[in-house]
């Protein structure tokens, strides 16, 4: 059955209520803009042909989405309202069965969408609308149902009666409707209401003065939960974290305080980890098993293995860290690192573009950038890799396997040196070091004896 669906997605218009330029439904909800949750509930509903309707910045929604599989873009050159919205995705060439719903609704998931079109099916409707019964129905349209509980008709906030404001059951946005019926009643559709706009809600009374079947689903209120300020985008981002929080529990990982916590929705994280309070772990990030995310990290993109320690107020950007390795606190991975399991990154360390080896440490005060550091090589506190040189080009620094480097090192790239390698303290290491060998690279020490005649 979903696989002649249609989707109808209605994002043309600007969302003027945000006060920004961007968008309405380019704004990020849980790190991911509001479109995209409703474009990946229909696909998880199984609804893979999908029509945009693109108006406001067009270019840029078009832009946002392009290359994704199975969705089209239809332009509404002027926003008459929701029915002409409809009408801009050239109705005439749907023969199926068509699911509409807004670009703006990012707490709808693939439930709803499947249980709309479940309902579609077996009722064999016309028109199936999901309505919610909601506790401030304020701004949205009410359904209107008559003595025996039919629907009679959708109403809009504005041309509402007294009474018919005090209605709490409120139109989601999410219908089903025939290719036929559209193509027919659409065309029906009139302004003449207090908006001067084209609604497509019209479509309830036109198809039921033909006694069409004309269905209500009533759903979760979140459905009908569109975004229309900033307001709304918190509150929805809240219940997005909230909902992933949820999911990850029930997977069993603890986390501590989901009130605090800031995980995106595509985010993989195994059980038995534990992830403290305050953590952000965005888009693009898999997290293993019974790793320990301490307080206020960051995690962004990246691969954690099993068994990681991240400690304190870590940030870890587009890198990887692998099984057992303990990064933090107050360390800082910028992409390209890899950190290799059993590895040690202590406090105030930053990586760049570097591969740290297996059971290799650098635990205080250090910059690697652009560096291969072998594994079980110890990397004392204070070391340098002077990457950046003066005709402004990255060099590498390459450190063997086993070197044990002393505090206060500085590596001025490009330099290797060889496994089994010692770098003395304080050394300024300009030239390569074979294998083994020991490198001082610093002046000798003088001492001038009964200096300080005052003491
Ligand atoms: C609409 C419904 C209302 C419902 C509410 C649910 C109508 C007339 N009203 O009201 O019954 O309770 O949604 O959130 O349909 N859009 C276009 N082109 C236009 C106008 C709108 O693409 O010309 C898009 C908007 O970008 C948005 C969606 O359609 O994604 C809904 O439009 P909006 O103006 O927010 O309608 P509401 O007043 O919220
Ligand atoms: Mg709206």
């Amino acid at each position: 059955m979903a696989k002649q669906t249609t989707a109808i997605v209605l994002a043309a218009g600007r969302g003027e209520r945000m006060k920004t330029q961007k968008p309405k439904v380019l704004h990020a909800a849980a790190g991911r803009p509001l479109i995209d949750h409703v474009l990946n509930a229909l696909s998880s509903a199984g609804v893979n042909n999908i029509r945009v309707v693109v108006g406001y910045a067009g270019d840029q929604v078009r832009q946002h989405l392009w290359g994704k599989p199975g969705i089209e873009f239809f332009a509404q050159t002027t926003q008459l309202g929701t029915a002409d919205a409809v009408k801009s995705a050239q109705i005439e060439t749907l023969a199926e069965n068509v699911i509409i719903c807004c670009g703006d609704t990012p707490l709808v998931s693939g439930e709803d969408f499947s249980a709309a079109l479940h309902h579609f099916s077996k009722l064999n409707s016309d028109v199936l609308v999901v309505s919610a019964r909601v506790k401030n129905p304020t701004g949205l349209g009410r359904i209107v149902r008559d003595g025996q509980g039919r629907i009679k008709k959708i109403v809009e906030e504005k041309d509402a009666s007294a009474i018919e404001k005090k209605i709490n059951e409120i139109n989601t946005g999410v219908y089903v409707v025939k290719g036929e019926i559209l193509k027919k009643y659409l065309p029906l559709i009139t302004n003449d209401n207090a908006k001067k706009e084209f609604y497509l809600t019209d479509i309830i009374k036109l198809t039921l003065n033909d006694k069409k079947k004309v269905e209500v689903l009533t759903g979760p209120a979140r459905i009908g939960v569109g975004v229309n300020n900033q307001e709304d985008l918190a509150r929805a981002t809240r219940s997005l974290y909230n909902r992933k929080a949820r999911e990850l529990m029930q997977l069993g990982v603890t986390i501590i305080d989901p009130n605090t916590t800031y995980i995106d929705a595509d985010v993989t994280i195994g059980a038995e980890t534990v992830i403290g309070q305050g953590c952000v772990i965005s888009a693009g990030t898999t997290i293993g098993v019974g790793c320990n995310i301490e307080p206020y990290c960051h995690v962004r993109a990246s691969q954690i293995g099993n068994r990681v320690e991240l400690r304190w107020g870590t940030l870890v950007d587009q890198s990887e860290i692998h099984e057992s390795a303990v990064v933090g606190p107050y360390a800082r991975l910028r992409p390209e690192t890899i950190v290799e399991h059993e590895a040690h990154v202590g406090n105030f360390v930053e990586l760049k573009k570097t591969r740290l080896g297996a059971r290799a440490k650098a635990n205080h005060l250090t910059y690697l950038g652009d560096a291969e550091i072998g594994e079980d090589t110890n990397i004392g506190c204070g070391t340098i890799t002077c990457n950046y040189a003066v005709d402004r080009k990255k060099y590498k620094t390459k450190i063997g396997k086993n070197v044990f480097v002393g505090s206060d090192t500085q590596f001025v790239a490009p330099v290797t040196v060889g496994d089994g390698a010692v770098i003395a303290s304080g050394s300024t290491i300009t030239e390569d070091v074979p294998s083994k060998a020991l490198a001082i690279a610093r002046s000798r020490q003088t001492t001038k004896t009964n200096y300080n005649k005052e003491s």
